[in-house]
């Protein structure tokens, strides 16, 4: 399994770390801007490989060097100020850098698998699949995965987790819709053991505390990277062995709560071939509101990229 990751920072080098440990890859390519911060991570990865039961090559190279990949991990970002207070502040710049990166990695790897972080990554992962729309006259929006809501699933959860003293992988529970600020809870369909979760006002609070604790992080450090690198890794493995997890991830929408033509995370099946299939989650009335919210969110930010 080649994979690529393109993209080298604070993200994208957690994330090699991470494939490399966990043996996901037989070969990692590390792309990234400035040749010689990928080659320096290439070198450390590949060195820590020998401390783990696994063979793997993990190199830098250019784009030509990614012919072949399996899997295209995307995590190049314009650069993200401190003081940024909305994903949606890097549309516009990563647009165009998708359209720099995205035909090239394409030609290249005309079969991959591509795994968007890049935020705000709902509206990019859209917009990468337009490029690979307007290129291949095809719609392989199976192949086009946003980390999305898998992230602030996995915060919703160990919130929930500590307050229920069970365990959080044990919490079926989502948070769905934008990786942003409109998303909501499924919390009319969260379930422990088959026992539905109370939707008291304290849940909520967690929403909401979720979602605030990523700014708390990249506020203090400039970034967040473990829990997407762990949830780059989780889709990774899911595809890797075909294991056909469920796992909320930005995908397009295609009229589930009459919503098209937008990447938004929903519960999806994901194997080897990406997303084999998006789970028609059933929403109450507000939550299905909330959903088409998120759309709206979505759209207005890639509509304010081309006025
Ligand atoms: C976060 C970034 C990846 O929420 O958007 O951690």
């Amino acid at each position: 399994m080649k994979i690529s990751i393109i993209g080298i920072g604070k993200v994208g080098s957690t994330i090699s770390f991470i494939l490399a440990k966990e043996g996901l890859a037989s070969e990692l390519v590390l792309y990234n801007r400035t040749r010689e911060i990928a080659h320096a991570e290439a070198i450390d990865i590949q060195q820590a490989v020998a401390l783990t039961p696994y063979r793997l090559m993990v190199r830098d190279g250019d784009l030509e060097d990614t012919a072949g990949s399996d899997i295209i991990v995307i995590a190049a970002s314009a650069p993200m100020p401190k003081q940024m207070q909305a994903r949606s502040a890097l549309l516009a710049k990563n647009i165009q850098i998708m359209n720099t990166l995205i035909p090239p990695l394409l030609q290249h790897s005309p079969n991959a698998i591509f795994i968007n972080i890049s935020n705000p990554v709902d509206a990019l992962n859209y917009e990468i699949l337009q490029i690979i729309r307007q290129h291949t006259h095809l719609n392989p929006w199976q192949r086009v995965i946003g980390t999305g809501t898998l992230i602030d699933s996995a915060r919703f959860r160990d919130l929930l987790s500590a307050q229920l003293g069970i365990h959080s992988s044990d919490i079926n529970a989502y948070i769905l819709g934008e990786h942003g600020d409109s998303q909501f809870a499924a919390l009319s369909s969260a379930m422990i053991g088959g026992e539905l979760i109370d939707a008291n006002p304290l849940r909520q609070q967690m929403v909401e505390d979720a979602k605030r604790s990523a700014w708390t992080i990249f506020q203090a450090k400039g970034y967040t990277n473990y829990t997407v690198a762990l949830a780059v890794e989780m889709i990774v493995f899911s595809i890797v062995e075909d294991l056909r997890h469920t796992l909320p991830v930005s995908v397009l929408i295609d009229g589930y709560c009459d919503v098209s033509d937008c990447c938004l995370s929903v519960p999806c099946i994901v194997g080897r071939d990406g997303v084999h299939r998006r789970i028609k989650t059933q929403l109450n009335a507000e939550e299905i509101l909330a959903f088409q919210k998120c759309a709206h969110h979505v759209k207005q930010q890639i509509q304010a990229c081309y006025q």
